[in-house]
């Protein structure tokens, strides 16, 4: 995983066929995923519930790029084993799920992970000032987490901020929620590299036309590249 600040497209699995994981991560990575988003929600920090450690490690067998796996549950630490257990490559907590996210990056990265750090629309850019050294992601909420499909809300101020704080660290801006062609250009134009996009990607297709997949992934990386 070399560092890059090109654009990447992480399709969420969250707006997948839920009886057909498996394939759907296959068609989303023939048709040029970078990257593939699983969103791990506990019906606690988020109101809604999807999948635990075990439905991870079984995506895992399926993911050939990089599998990014978003907590939006609290607290953290004591599933952090579980997940670097399932395979994932990246494992971000969001700052708001406890007081203590500098011991939690800390554990993540001796899991062996890449350690990402989530901010709610609410939450300043400065909340992530002082663990960025301990950071490869930070991830920019465009919706407040919970459901795929909600309206963008604009973050741009936060993401400039933070390209700022960012500096020379080889930190990736990533921006999850409400990413389709039209809201791609001006995320990427504050500073986000890493764009995840749920409905955006799999609205009209199925793994019998993955074609669509692709087309949809290809309008929002030629929109972001302007
Ligand atoms: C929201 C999740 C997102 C979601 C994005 O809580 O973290 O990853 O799947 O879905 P869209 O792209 O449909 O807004
Ligand atoms: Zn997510």
């Amino acid at each position: 995983m070399t560092f890059s600040r090109s654009v990447k497209i992480a399709p969420s699995i969250l707006s997948a066929d839920f009886a057909n994981f498996g394939a759907e991560i296959r068609a989303i990575e023939d048709q040029g995923a970078d990257w593939v988003h699983v969103d791990v929600m506990d019906g606690h920090f988020v109101p809604n519930l999807t999948f635990g450690p075990m439905a991870v490690k079984a995506f895992r067998q399926h993911v050939k790029t990089v599998m990014d796996v978003h907590l939006m549950i609290t607290p953290v630490d004591p599933y952090i084993d579980a997940y670097a257990e399932a395979g994932a490559d990246v494992l971000t907590a969001h700052v708001e799920a406890g007081p203590h996210i500098h011991r939690t990056l800390q554990a993540i990265k001796a899991a062996g992970m890449k350690a990402g750090v989530a901010l709610n629309p609410g939450t300043p850019a400065e909340a992530v000032a002082h663990v960025l050294d301990l950071a490869d992601l930070v991830c920019v909420m465009t919706v407040n987490p919970g459901f795929g499909g909600q309206k963008f809300i604009d973050m741009g101020s936060k993401i400039r901020a933070l390209r700022g704080m960012i500096g020379d660290r080889e930190v990736h801006i990533e921006i999850d929620g409400g990413v389709d062609p039209t809201t791609a250009r001006q995320v990427v134009e504050a500073g986000a590299d890493l764009l995840v996009a749920g409905s955006a990607v799999f609205r009209g297709g199925s793994v019998d036309t993955p074609e669509v997949y692709g087309r949809n992934i290809a309008a929002i990386r030629a929109a972001a590249n302007g």
